[in-house]
């Protein structure tokens, strides 16, 4: 789906920034375009980064937790 009509990227687009390490709409402009033009996608931008840092917070005990055991082991 389209995100940002003016640079043409899509949500898999701003996806891949936000997982790059982009954590503000500024710095997913500077790593993809989207939001760096007119700005109106902006809230949209700022809900993908959001679900992604839910994402992250989710899989981030799981993941510890299995370091944990591995090293346990
Ligand atoms: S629609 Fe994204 S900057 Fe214009």
């Amino acid at each position: 789906m389209y995100v940002c009509l003016c640079v043409g990227a899509t949500n898999h687009t701003v996806c891949d920034a936000v997982s790059r390490g982009a954590s503000t709409c500024k710095e997913v402009a500077a790593l993809c375009g989207a939001g760096g033009d007119c700005g109106r996608c902006r809230r949209t931008l700022r809900a993908i980064i959001s679900a992604a840092r839910v994402n992250q917070a989710e899989l981030e005990p799981a993941s510890s937790s299995l370091g944990s055991a591995q090293k346990s082991a």
